[in-house]
């Protein structure tokens, strides 16, 4: 299946971005996204937002804290700028040509040199982020947009929050200045709520008060385009348009889900397409969160207990090893508890990535879809790990009134 584009919305927030009005000021402290895992986060940075940037003269740095979760975050930011650096140093790079043709600022056939060492921008006691970035702005004269790419991942350890630190400090060499010849700007995006939200509000956080808004997920316009693209490619079953949409709301906004509803539903191929297509969608929504819940389902009751605290928690549990906490593991799992015990199976929840601590004994679900399907499964008193089929004949799943449609706004 190709990409929808989502040009309107990229020229829209690069424009924001870039020439703020008086109100989008505060976006020059820092803008973090906030959405859901397989929402296209990723690819709409990558794909629209990126090039809506470039267009605009502005140098973009992109690093993904989740390209190598293993890797130091702030090894990876360091790299990426260093690479931005080295491009602006070779010779007839691309990156030269667009600025010259957007911005007027011509280095000449020869090139320069940076006056510091490439290798060590980052580096304890080398060049740091702001050095380095102040000369990138002064030189091309235009804005350079820094993208971190789930930036919560920046939380798990002191050098992430080190870094985050120098980021800030390079926007506050930058952008003060009276006669910047262009400005720093931070966007930071991520999957988790409760975290991306930490990063601006936690007392610590070096961009405390930075904008903080959430994922624009793809609409009602990307289902049409999936069910143009199907209608010409001769598909035998084709939804209506309104209850396609509702599907995809249904699936968490989640295009991997919908493709594959509609392969399911042309499988099927029913004589009406929107007499089955909404109980698909149901019983896929069901399995993409029974995968991550069987992990929990593995690891047994008190497992279970543990999780159904967390999962109850809006941002962060805390006290699971308060004696309320125990008292309630102990009823579910009908036996003693310890606080040992529990602390362990914490342990053994995160490295399984189901739960995550996000701050000193705070823990929340790692996917707020997991922890939806958990919570709704509880209230319809469905067993854990019970699946639908998704073979044969589609399940009998009550089929939900349409919604309304809600409209994504702007940029606060
Ligand atoms: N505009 C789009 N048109 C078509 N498919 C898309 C679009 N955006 C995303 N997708 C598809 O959705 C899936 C998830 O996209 P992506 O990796 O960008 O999401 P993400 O929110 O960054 O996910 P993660 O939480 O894993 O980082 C991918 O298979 C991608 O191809
Ligand atoms: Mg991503």
């Amino acid at each position: 299946m190709t990409y929808f584009k989502r040009t309107p919305l990229a020229t829209q927030m690069a424009q924001q971005l870039l020439n703020p009005g008086v109100l989008d000021q505060g976006l020059r402290s820092g803008l973090f996204i906030a959405g859901q895992r397989r929402t296209g986060k990723t690819t709409f940075l990558r794909q629209d937002l990126i090039p809506a940037l470039e267009e605009r003269g502005a140098i973009v740095v992109y690093v993904d804290l989740w390209s190598d979760t293993k890797a130091d975050p702030a090894a990876l930011v360091n790299a990426a700028v260093r690479r931005t650096l080295e491009d602006m140093q070779a010779p007839g790079s691309g990156l030269w040509d667009r600025v010259k043709r957007l911005k007027g600022v011509d280095v000449g056939a020869a090139g320069f040199k940076f006056a510091f060492n490439l290798g060590d921008v980052g580096e304890p006691g080398g060049t740091t982020l702001a050095q380095a970035l102040t000369e990138v702005v002064d030189r091309a004269k235009t804005d350079v947009v820094l993208i971190i790419d789930e930036v919560q991942q920046t939380l798990a350890s002191d050098s992430g929050a080190q870094m985050m630190l120098a980021i800030k400090a390079a926007r506050d060499a930058i952008n003060p200045r009276p006669n910047t010849p262009g400005f720093f700007i931070f966007i930071g995006t991520g999957s988790h709520r409760a975290q991306v939200a930490e990063l601006t509000r936690g007392r610590n956080q070096a961009f405390v008060g930075a904008t903080s808004i959430p994922y624009p997920t793809l609409d009602g316009e990307y289902v049409e385009y999936l069910l143009q693209e199907l209608a010409a490619q001769k598909a035998p079953a084709i939804p209506s348009l309104p209850l396609a949409t509702t599907a995809f709301e249904t699936m968490g906004f989640r295009p991997e889900e919908m493709v594959r509803a509609l392969r399911i539903l042309q499988q099927e191929n029913p004589s009406q397409a929107d007499l089955v297509f909404p109980a698909i969608a149901h019983a896929l929504k069901t399995s993409a969160a029974d995968t991550e819940l069987r992990k929990l389902e593995d690891l047994g009751t008190l497992a279970e207990a543990i999780f159904d605290r967390v999962a109850r928690a809006e941002e962060a549990a805390t006290g699971l090893y308060a004696a309320d906490a125990l008292a309630e593991y102990r009823q579910a799992v009908g036996g003693d508890v310890t606080a040992i015990q529990v602390q362990r199976m914490t342990e053994e929840m995160r490295d399984a990535n189901i739960i995550m601590r996000i701050a000193h004994g705070a823990y929340a679900v790692t996917d707020p879809f997991v922890r939806q399907a958990w919570n709704e499964r509880k209230h319809h008193l469905r067993p854990a790990g019970a699946t639908l089929a998704l073979e044969g004949a589609p399940p009998n799943v009550a089929v939900e009134p349409l919604q309304p449609k809600t409209k994504h706004k702007p940029l606060e």
